[in-house]
């Protein structure tokens, strides 16, 4: 097994790190779907990871930017990651209530994930460096709240939390 260094990660990390994890479920799903098998445990996965992330970014850490920012641009950006999660939570409900095996399934999926990719690049580039620079944020308490209600929604998605602090 391979060795792992455990570190305390801030709310940036929490949040890039959910990014990476639907990445990677994206990638997973055009796999399976080019050798034609099934694909519903990772549309699964993805909807309950990104309603989490969705959770924690819109509740408690772009709502703590909110009330910190007075920035004009930022505002701004904020506005565009509030219909950007709107768009993305619509796509999940509508997923979740088509069945199984229904043909649009996964076309309905890929929407979505070009959507979170989308979303993924304008939190990255765009508006994490500016909250980085608000001197107002409070990012250790941001953090202690991410923390605390991330572990409270696994336990209530019935979730297995797989080295979620590891890196
Ligand atoms: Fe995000």
């Amino acid at each position: 097994m391979t060795e792992k260094v455990r570190k305390e990660l801030d709310a940036f990390d929490m949040l890039m790190q959910d990014h990476r994890e639907v990445e990677s479920l994206f990638r997973e799903f055009e796999y399976l779907r080019q050798n034609g098998r099934n694909a519903g445990r990772v549309i699964a996965n993805a909807c309950a990871e990104l309603k989490i992330h969705d959770t924690l970014e819109t509740g408690i850490f772009y709502a703590a930017v909110d009330e910190a920012a007075g920035d004009e641009e930022l505002d701004r950006l904020l506005d565009e990651a509030e219909e950007e999660h709107d768009t993305i939570l619509e796509l999940i409900e509508k997923l979740e209530q088509t069945p199984v095996d229904h043909k649009q399934r996964d076309a309905y999926f890929t929407t979505l994930a070009e959507h979170v990719k989308h979303h993924v690049l304008k939190d990255e580039t765009e508006r994490f460096p500016l909250v980085k620079q608000l001197e107002r944020l409070d990012l250790d308490s941001i953090t202690a709240a991410m923390k605390k209600r991330k572990a409270e929604l696994i336990a209530e998605m019935g979730i297995a939390e797989a080295d979620e602090e590891t890196v």
